[in-house]
């Protein structure tokens, strides 16, 4: 058999006879020509079969082939400009690898439900394959951005004993007799390994028993939390502007084909550069409310609060010092106003909302104490926590940032269950 090639290197075995392994997508015959559009993984290919040119054996097996079949495909390489890729497949051998009878899913309008229930199969469609694509680029980004500034990945567990948020989300388990929970966060054991590496991020699947179901909650979504010593709140708001900024130059720089699948509007993307507005949670309040909502000072923002403090904007918006009610515990009480802490939210344009939640953490032992009493959290879970703070406490900074919102946002999608390969969300637990 002629050697394996991947369809994206097809073009350099210009001439050469090769074997393509991979599924079909379509086939197409007139008469005594076929066209069979080959999907590898890594590209399409199309294979052409001529009759008159072909063994018969090859003939017969191709009217075999039905969507989604895997097979071998053998045959020439040829040079073809108009072809995506630049070349074709002179189709000389074909065999059949796998078998697909009444493939469920069809070049037609099915309802979302239904390709939700066929997650495991609508994953090979073209766009579901483009968000992905798109979702790994940002998550190796990711990881560049935190390697080349010198920061230490701190892998932080699933199964904690410690609310890391909010008590009113979290999924419970059963730890040999004892309560345990699904982590909301690894933030804070990235606190606890900032003494250790100065600089750390975290990358993994939080939980949150949220009964939302809006596009923009999952119950198992990815998010990257870095955590930076004698880092302020400014500081931290600096970290998220470089690192967005980031992000989208590098998804427009190498995913441009898969914007394009997406049919995404990248001019939108283009003008995103630092800085972002900044914006205090007051200041938002009285413009909201300027503008007629009813929203009341200490409540945090909804959805439409967000959406009209992002609109006509050509980049993201910072939201800083939110009210301590509105808040998690751990957020360090501003000193120029007390009844708010130094904190952002980071809203997207386009009408994503938050893609990230950050602050400088409160690292006076008293203060923390009280805030954890004040929240009616179990202080004996948070002895270790507190330990941070006895033995050489310091100005401490982070923020967390949501992988599938972030690439809602860039890939224009509507919804955040297109952006992981397999949503978990409140009415859905399969496939
Ligand atoms: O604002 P959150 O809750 O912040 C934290 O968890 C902090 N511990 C982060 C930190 O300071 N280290 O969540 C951060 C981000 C949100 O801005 C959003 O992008 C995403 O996580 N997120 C969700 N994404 C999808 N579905 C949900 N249910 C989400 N909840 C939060
Ligand atoms: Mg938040």
């Amino acid at each position: 058999m002629p050697p394996v090639v991947e369809v994206r290197d097809l073009l350099a075995h210009a001439s050469g006879e090769v074997t393509v392994l991979g599924w079909v997508e379509s086939i197409r015959t007139h008469g005594k020509v076929a066209f069979v559009d080959l999907r590898d993984g890594t590209g399409v290919v199309q294979g052409v079969l001529v009759q008159k040119q072909v063994a018969p054996e090859a003939w017969d097996a191709h009217q075999t082939l039905t969507q989604e079949s895997a097979v071998a495909l053998t045959g020439e390489v040829r040079e073809e400009p108009r072809a995506p890729g630049g070349c074709e497949l002179g189709v000389t051998a074909v065999r059949v690898v796998g078998e697909s009878a009444e493939y469920p899913l069809q070049p037609k309008e099915h309802g979302v439900e239904f390709l939700m229930d066929h997650r495991h199969l609508w994953l090979r469609s073209s766009q579901q394959r483009a968000g992905l694509r798109v979702r790994h680029e940002v998550e190796q980004a990711i990881h560049d951005f935190f390697y080349e500034r010198g920061f230490t990945r701190i892998d932080t567990p699933i199964l904690t004993g410690a609310i890391g948020e909010h008590a009113g989300s979290l999924f419970q388990t059963d730890y040999f007799g004892e309560k345990a929970f699904l982590a909301q966060t690894g933030q804070l054991y990235v606190e606890a390994a900032c003494p250790a590496f100065r600089k750390v991020y975290c990358f993994g699947p939080t939980f949150r028993a949220e009964k939302s179901k809006t596009r923009r909650h999952l119950t198992e979504f990815w998010m990257v939390e870095p955590e930076v010593a004698f880092a302020d709140s400014d500081d931290n708001m600096a970290l998220q502007e470089e690192l967005v900024c980031y992000l989208v130059e590098r998804a427009l720089e190498r995913c441009a084909e898969e914007l394009r699948i997406l049919e995404r509007d990248v001019s939108k993307l283009e003008g995103v550069s630092r800085p972002f507005p900044r914006l205090s949670y007051t200041d938002a309040v009285e413009s909201l409310r300027a503008a007629g909502s009813e929203i009341e000072w200490g409540s945090d923002l909804g959805a439409p609060d967000e959406i009209s403090l992002v609109e006509g904007r050509d980049r993201p918006v910072f939201i800083h010092t939110y009210p301590k009610t509105a808040k998690a515990f751990y957020m360090k009480e501003n000193p120029e106003d007390p009844r708010t802490v130094l904190c952002n939210d980071l809203l997207a344009p386009e009408g994503y909302g938050e893609i990230i939640g950050g602050s400088q953490r409160e690292d006076d032992l008293e203060r923390l104490r009280t805030r954890i009493a004040e929240e009616g959290l179990p202080e004996e879970a948070y002895g270790w926590y507190l330990d941070l703070r006895r033995y050489g406490t310091f100005p401490h900074s982070g923020f967390g940032l949501g992988i599938e919102r972030t690439v809602a946002w860039i890939t224009g999608r509507h919804h955040v269950r297109e952006l992981i390969p397999f949503p978990r969300l409140m009415n859905r637990l399969r496939p």
